[in-house]
């Protein structure tokens, strides 16, 4: 613990940060007809039955005095990908409302859409809370979809994962010592990337097509056109190496073909080399989905979230596939 007394400001948002949240956007219409709306984490449930919400808004916020004559409010729980919603409503003045696609809820309140939940509310009571104003509602109506939530923690955006299944896998685990095979991350990364790339080398195989070969086609269907130092620029992080004499098989196989002078021929996929590439990427694909599926779409969005972050933090300026 770092503090108890005298009581610092600081180390009291660090500790309400450490409070993990979902986001969500509160919309009302003030007396005038105008709408106002704010990025909110206080929100919280309170009762079942009946069905009612709070949350609370600073004395200086700008929206306050149309929250307080609003009679009704509306709670949007935001999804993952509506962090600059969020951005949106967090800062005061401009029109937070310009572009966005409205509907009109009870009340005439602006609902937001694409949200992973939209409650509907009367505003049943309000209280001094220091220098907040506390928001109780009862929810009049509400809508909801399956989707991965955006999540608050620590003052920045996250990303939900549940723990559970993860865990099996490291429950064994008694000591440090032995963590270093169970636990350890390089061991988890290739062992995740050998599993999942094995089912891919079974359709790999049914073609004749070595792992390298079926980089070359891969990355040509995303630009064909390429020289075998291109290849190499993008393949190095592997440890392969594209040749000429790989590029000479495929040659054979009826799946590339080359043009220019020699030295600096470039490779072109033939109609054959594509269909079957694509036919490839389409049983990747389908892998894929089954995995993700089975992580549900929270999870999926997660584990990408870290590769990608995990990627950047490791990479030697390699150029993607993606990249000109
Ligand atoms: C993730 C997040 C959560 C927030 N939660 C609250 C909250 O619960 N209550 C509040 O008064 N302000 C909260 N804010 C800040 C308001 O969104 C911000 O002050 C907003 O500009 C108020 O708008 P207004 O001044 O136009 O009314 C939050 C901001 C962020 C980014």
């Amino acid at each position: 613990m770092a503090t108890d007394t005298p009581f610092d400001q600081q180390e009291f948002r660090k500790a309400l940060g450490a409070f993990t949240t979902g986001v969500t956007v509160i919309t009302g219409v003030g007396s005038d007809g105008a709408p106002v709306g704010v990025t909110a984490n206080s929100f919280n449930s309170v009762s079942l039955d009946p069905p009612m919400v709070l949350w609370s808004l600073a004395k200086s916020s700008r929206s306050l005095t149309a929250f307080t004559q609003s009679q009704n409010f509306a709670v949007h729980i935001l999804a993952l990908d509506q962090d600059a919603l969020s951005n949106r409503f967090a800062k005061s003045g401009a029109d937070k409302f310009a572009g966005l696609n409205l509907e009109h809820g009870a009340g005439g309140v602006p609902l937001l859409t694409g949200c992973v939940a939209r409650l509907q509310c009367r505003t049943a009571f309000q209280y001094e809370g220091g220098d907040h104003i506390i928001f109780v509602g009862e929810v009049i109506a509400m809508d909801r979809r399956d989707a991965p939530p955006l999540v608050f923690q620590a003052g920045r955006y996250a990303v939900a994962t549940a723990k559970t299944a993860a865990q099996a896998l490291t429950d064994d685990v008694q000591d440090e010592d032995a963590s270093f095979s169970e636990n350890f991350t390089g061991y988890l990364l290739a062992r995740a990337h050998f599993q999942f790339y094995s089912q891919l080398r079974s359709h790999l195989q049914q073609h004749g097509l070595s792992d390298c070969e079926y980089f070359v086609l891969s990355v040509l269907v995303v630009r064909d056109g390429r020289s075998i130092a291109n290849f190499n620029e993008r393949f190095s992080y592997t440890g392969h190496q594209v040749t000429p004499q790989l590029v000479a098989r495929l040659e054979v196989k009826g799946y590339v073909r080359t043009a220019g002078p020699a030295g600096q021929q470039l490779c072109y996929l033939s109609e054959a080399g594509r269909a079957l590439t694509l036919r490839i990427i389409a049983a990747a694909k389908a892998l894929e989905a089954d995995m993700l599926g089975k992580l549900g779409e929270a999870d999926a969005a997660a584990l990408k979230n870290l590769l990608k972050q995990f990627i950047l933090h490791t990479d030697p300026g390699l150029a993607h596939p993606w990249t000109a």
